[in-house]
């Protein structure tokens, strides 16, 4: 078995298996934040990522993509139910996002989690060098830093949380609560997105097992966890390029043309999940249009929302309301060629993706509570002429780094619709500082400052006892 230095483990490949519209089998880049994130670290690192291919059949052996050598985790029908739809994003998923819907339990669930973290551990053992690196990534997996931990002590081991983590007495609703906090302090350095999480994480970690713990640190059976925020950020210098290509430009300008060149463009693009907003967003949308503050004709709203997670129920609500709401409002204000609302649920490449934050005068991010929200990130990168203004949610990660952002509280309807047009009518000069700013600190922190602090913050951890 070929070994590598450094390992990342996420439930989920860079890429994944998609049919083209020829009927061949084709590998594409998966969509979501965690992917986006780390895709861009890996190009220039020989390492190995280990993950779920997205099937439930046998795992694939995949080829080495741009150097990075694949590895791939079966998951079977159960397991998927089980482990990927039920425990990860029916129990963990809505719990680590404020509850805003609820979580639910079962003990198969927890089983199948269990047993596919074991897996992901013992695929992780399998493949590090000795005294190599090992990076998980994520809710799915909180219990592989112990389980690899008791497999291969002498790895060093990092874990990361992409979403957030929640306030203790939300957490402590969770029937396997120790069993979960012991898994991810098997790692030497436990990162998230933002400082109020590592402290959750500390307070929760002292309630439960009695131990020292400091939003920095934790001493736990002799050993010492590392405790911190690492915000993740893009690769930013790359979607700047990719937007001032010609190519995007011109199609930038087509986009816009095609839709009947409106003096606003406002887009959101979302993977259809209820923490993004998106309803929300649409009430204040067409509250704005009933009450003649936003005129079609002039004004054009492209919401992309890529399908998510299908089978699972409140994502199959949320996607019959979404499209019901959608409906009504095209079929209320809209007009024959004109509709209000332009809806796409198909996923595109990186080009067109950034041809669509060319084309937009406002983007929309206004999840009710995101990790990061990368799609934000994305947006100020892409707007290399300063141009543009970004309402952002005040419970997005990203918020915390971008105060220029005209800021909303999504849960208040009319100070979303009071944000929605103070973006929409912003003073030119003040949205190209606001721009300028957010577009500076996103150069001096992307993704590979994100890399970098991380990887060097495990390196300085001691695994050795601290007696
Ligand atoms: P999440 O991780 O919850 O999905 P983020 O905003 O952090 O949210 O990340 C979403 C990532 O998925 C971004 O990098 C974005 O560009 C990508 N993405 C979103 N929608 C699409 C789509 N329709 N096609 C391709 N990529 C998409
Ligand atoms: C979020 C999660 C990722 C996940 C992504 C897409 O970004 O933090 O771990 O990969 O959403 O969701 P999916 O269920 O399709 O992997």
């Amino acid at each position: 078995m070929r070994q590598s230095s450094l390992v990342v483990v996420a439930n989920r490949l860079p890429v994944d298996n998609s049919v083209a519209p020829d009927g061949a089998c084709e590998w594409r880049r998966s969509p979501g934040g965690l992917v986006s994130a780390l895709h861009p670290l890996l190009k220039h690192t020989p390492a190995t990522w280990i993950g779920w291919a997205g099937g439930t059949g046998p795992a694939p052996a995949l080829p080495d993509v741009d150097g990075v050598r694949l590895h791939t985790v079966p998951l079977t029908p159960e397991d998927f139910r089980d482990h990927y739809e039920g425990f990860a994003n029916a129990t963990l998923w809505p719990l680590y996002h404020d509850a805003v819907e609820q979580p639910e339990h079962h003990r198969r669930w927890w089983e199948a989690y269990q047993r596919v973290n074991r897996r992901f551990a013992e695929a992780a053992a399998a493949v590090t060098e000795p005294g190599g690196v090992v990076w998980v990534q994520d809710y799915h997996l909180q219990l592989v830093p112990a389980l690899l931990r008791d497999l291969r002590p002498d790895l060093r081991i990092g874990f990361f949380l992409h979403v957030p983590f929640p306030p203790p007495e939300l957490f402590m609703q969770l029937p396997r609560r120790a069993e979960l906090l012991r898994g991810i302090l098997g790692a030497d350095l436990v990162g998230f997105q933002r400082a109020q999480a590592a402290h959750n994480f500390a307070q929760l970690v002292a309630k439960v097992f009695g131990v020292p713990a400091t939003d920095r640190q934790i001493e736990v059976d002799g050993r010492t966890v590392r405790v911190g925020a690492f915000p993740v950020s893009i690769d930013t210098a790359e979607m700047a390029a990719l937007a001032a290509r010609p190519d995007v430009v011109a199609r930038a300008e087509r986009l816009r043309n095609d839709l009947g060149s409106p003096e606003n463009v406002i887009l959101s693009v979302d993977r259809m999940d209820y923490t993004k907003g998106i309803e929300h967003r649409l009430k204040a949308y067409s509250e704005l249009i009933a009450s003649g503050h936003v005129k079609v004709r002039d004004t054009v709203m492209v919401q992309v929302a890529v399908p998510s997670r299908e089978r699972v129920g409140q994502y199959q609500i949320l996607r019959d309301r979404v499209e019901r709401e959608v409906g009504r409002i095209n079929g209320e204000f809209g007009r024959v060629g004109e509709p209000a609302i332009h809806y796409l649920t198909q996923p595109f490449d990186r080009a067109e993706l950034a041809a669509l934050y060319r084309m937009a005068d406002v983007m929309a991010v206004t999840p009710l509570r995101d990790g990061m929200n990368l799609v934000a990130k994305e947006y100020v990168a892409a707007r290399v002429d300063d141009s543009g203004t970004l309402l952002l949610s005040e419970f997005a990660g990203a918020a915390a780094e971008l105060p220029e952002a005209y800021q909303v509280n999504p849960h208040d309807l009319e100070g979303l619709k009071q944000g929605l047009l103070a973006a929409l009518e912003a003073d030119p000069e003040d949205a190209a500082t606001r721009m300028r700013a957010m577009r500076e600190h996103l150069h001096r922190y992307d993704i590979r400052s994100w890399v970098r602090s991380y990887l060097s913050t495990l390196d300085e951890t001691v695994s050795a006892p601290t007696g």
